[in-house]
């Protein structure tokens, strides 16, 4: 029994009287006292203590909408520390506040979404052609001579991926290999010379859509911004001549303007839902667009595993953390010694790994299955509005052979 409740089973009452002079009702948490009446450092708060601050803080970073939220949820505190609230009471208040939160924070991500839906499926921008430096007009024709331009000397297999006019690319590539870097000097080349061009980046987590906008901007702006900015910004980068290169997440609302898309770029592919591709496929065939899609692996389940076992069928590159010039070995050692070898050969060495709870290891079910299961995607080139069925679980395979050829 908690020292809350009494022997007759009725709980404690705190023995501290509040402000208005009547008995504090709230239980007991330690010393005959709830938690609102423990004792404070009065001192420490008079002098501008960690509390107040603290909160003086996170006020400034608050968003504006949530102030009013903040506020009150601060008064309850006061109130709850000089015992004007029972426990109960106070509990209420707070999961209201937490409702009003979600509510405020869901608010925001729909206007977010509904932005980003407006921007990516509005009709193209008139392409307009702005004149350009004749230096710079030259490299039109040389996207190596591009990134060297904006100060990057690609390694081998960049420039391999520069060269190509292949309209799939696959980049199976280590962490911090360069992968971004080298397809958003695509990006950006396309925005740059190819007038009204829409580059979309789908990506899971809004880390990876920031670190592939930013690796746009940052060649961008070492080439002197060679055709002005409409709007720059870490979501996104759209220039004078009608391009623009955003960013979305992979969600199905977003989806429905990429068939616009003159490149659709996939970023951690591995880590994005299936629907998602299957999806955008067919819109593919649709805008004669490129699609590249870069990651390290994760798992042998998805379409980038699958996209991987037909990888003849696609501009592919396989970059391991040893090969690339900038990741010394030491550096390795330490991160295969800290990760184990599983996670290291996922991370650093481009493998496919088994699933860690699977039962059973997937190369022993390939040879056990013989009639292997190859899906078609052609029952999915449905308006995008229409709904997708559920993915099933790992096993089922994309034939990504009618899509590999436009
Ligand atoms: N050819 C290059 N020369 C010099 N620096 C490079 C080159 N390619 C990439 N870099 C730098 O290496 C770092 C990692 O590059 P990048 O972010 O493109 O890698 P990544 O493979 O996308 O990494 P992550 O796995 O974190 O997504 C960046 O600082 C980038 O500027
Ligand atoms: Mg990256």
């Amino acid at each position: 029994m908690s020292d809350t409740s009494t022997a007759s089973g009725n709980t404690e009452h705190c023995r501290a009287l509040r402000k208005d002079g009547t008995p504090c009702k709230a239980a007991v948490l330690r010393d005959g006292l709830c938690f609102g009446h423990q004792p404070i450092d009065r001192a420490a708060r008079a002098r501008g203590g960690s509390r107040r601050s603290n909160a003086a803080r996170s006020v400034k970073l608050l968003p504006a909408r949530l102030a009013p939220i903040f506020e009150r949820m601060e008064r309850v505190f006061i109130s709850l520390d000089e015992g004007m609230y029972d426990r109960q009471q106070a509990t209420a208040m707070a999961t209201v506040a937490s409702v009003l939160l979600k509510i405020v924070q869901a608010g925001e991500l729909e206007e977010r979404v509904r932005d980003l839906e407006e921007r990516v499926s509005r009709s193209q921008e008139p392409a307009q052609w702005v004149p350009m430096d004749p230096a710079m007009a030259a490299l039109r024709k040389d996207r190596v001579a591009f990134t060297q331009a904006a100060g990057i000397a690609p390694d081998v297999w960049q420039a391999d991926v520069l060269r190509s006019d292949s309209p799939r690319i696959l980049l199976n590539c280590s962490r911090q290999s360069g992968k971004s870097t080298v397809v958003g000097a695509l990006a950006l080349h396309k925005a740059i010379y190819e007038p009204g061009a829409l580059v979309v980046v789908v990506a899971v987590a809004q880390r990876q859509a920031t670190e592939m906008i930013r690796a746009c901007r940052d060649l961008y702006a070492a080439l002197d911004r060679p055709i002005a900015a409409e709007s720059e910004n870490k979501l996104s980068l759209e220039l004078r001549n009608g391009s623009r290169i955003l960013s979305v997440p992979s969600t199905e609302a977003t989806i429905r303007g990429l068939s616009k898309a003159r490149l659709l770029i996939l970023d951690e592919a591995s880590r994005i839902p299936d629907a998602l591709y299957a999806a955008v496929l067919p819109f593919l065939a649709i805008s004669n667009g490129a699609l590249a899609l870069l990651s390290t692996p994760f798992g042998k389940r998805g379409f980038f595993y699958n996209a991987y076992c037909h990888r003849d069928e696609w501009f592919y590159r396989e970059v391991w953390g040893q090969e690339c010039p900038r990741i010394s070995a030491e550096f390795l050692a330490k991160m295969r010694r800290e990760m184990g070898d599983y996670f290291y050969a996922q991370e650093w060495e481009c493998q496919f790994n088994d699933s860690v709870t699977g039962a059973f290891r997937s190369a022993d079910i390939d040879a056990a299955v013989k009639d292997y299961p190859v899906w078609d995607l052609g029952q999915y080139s449905v308006p995008a509005d229409v709904g997708f069925p559920q993915e099933e679980e790992d096993g089922a395979r994309w034939n990504l052979a009618q899509y590999a050829t436009r």
